[in-house]
């Protein structure tokens, strides 16, 4: 079958093409016959109800420094697709609540991936706190009292910005950690979102493990191990990819979360494993497929399209 398609994403000329994501599904698209648009968010316009976005043409190759070209621009109704990957990346802010809102006008003749209204609903470190049993002992607020006494029950503790992304501004705090209150001022002035607190999980030494489900089936894998000198799993951290299979309590954390992302049109997730925690789930531009393949796993771009295939036929 042919697919017209066309991406939302991020300015092309600046991705990785090694890690990114999008890019193994542009190349995967391409390989099946499949015409391909572009275009990034600010191309965005409704007109009395009516969406569209100025797209280019565009053609990959898995080549660094050449990998794309693209051809001219012109402006179309983006319900004439059959399928728009939405993978713009973070920050979730409002612009991309707002192109949230207009993706959903294309539906149900176009068919977006992820579905933009399970997307502006399931914030990543948000979206885990319907998975309580599933989440290491977490704390979302500003409140300092409230911090506090998280942090007298708990001792060792992490605390991360509710919108971060890419291991931004995630400390540790020893229990005797005197900087508490300093930590605390800085962040009241610098974010105006809340704080995730979290219990400190030691294992996070071994990795943060990176899973993929399509459409709510186990995918493939990735661990991703800190440097040696930071707390931060990211690979844009210094994190390092390391092929790996599921724990069994990995295999259930995928099953009970498999329903909720198939019901919800969350047809490529990544969710982030520490130990034997969920600590994020992550819908709106996961990454890792690309070093689960070269890492000896499963195509999951491949996987993905099939499943997409079927859902347009
Ligand atoms: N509760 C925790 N215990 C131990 N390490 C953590 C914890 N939370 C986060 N980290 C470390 O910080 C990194 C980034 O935190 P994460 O919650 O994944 O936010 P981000 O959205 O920035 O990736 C993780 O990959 C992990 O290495
Ligand atoms: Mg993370």
């Amino acid at each position: 079958m042919s697919l017209n398609v066309a991406v939302q994403m991020d300015p092309i000329e600046r991705i990785n093409i090694r890690g990114d994501s999008t890019f193994a599904l542009l190349l995967e698209a391409q390989a099946r016959g499949y015409p391909l648009s572009y275009y990034t968010p600010d191309q965005l316009a409704m007109r009395d109800g009516k969406v569209s976005a100025t797209v280019r043409p565009v053609a990959v190759r898995d080549k660094a420094g050449d990998y794309f070209t693209l051809g001219e621009p012109r402006r179309t109704a983006l319900d004439a697709f059959d399928v728009v990957l939405l993978r713009q990346d973070p920050p979730f802010d409002l612009a991309y609540i707002t192109s949230t809102h207009m993706l959903e006008r294309i539906q149900p003749k176009t068919l977006v991936v992820n579905d933009p209204a399970h997307v502006r609903n399931a914030p990543e470190k948000v979206f885990v706190t319907e998975f309580p049993d599933l989440m290491p002992p977490t704390l979302i607020t500003r409140d300092l009292d409230t911090i506090k006494k998280f942090r007298a029950e708990h001792g060792d503790i992490v605390m991360k910005p509710l919108y971060g992304k890419g291991g931004e501004a995630v400390f540790r705090l020893a229990p005797e950690d005197l900087n508490f209150g300093s930590l605390y001022d800085l962040f009241a002035v610098t974010f105006r979102e809340p704080w995730v607190v979290q219990k400190f999980l030691p294992a996070v030494k071994e990795g943060d493990k990176r899973i993929i489900l399509v459409d709510g089936e186990f995918a493939g894998a990735v661990n991703r191990v800190p440097a040696p000198d930071d707390l931060r799993s990211n690979m844009v951290r210094g994190g390092v990819p390391k092929a790996t299979d599921l724990t069994p309590r990995e295999r259930d954390i995928c099953a009970r979360l498999g329903p909720a992302l198939r019901e919800r049109g969350l047809l490529f997730v990544g969710i982030d494993v520490i130990g034997d925690y969920l600590t994020e789930i992550n819908v709106t531009s996961p990454t890792g497929i690309r070093s689960i393949k070269t890492l000896g796993g499963a195509d999951i771009a491949a996987l993905i399209w099939d499943k997409i295939e079927k859902k347009r036929k």
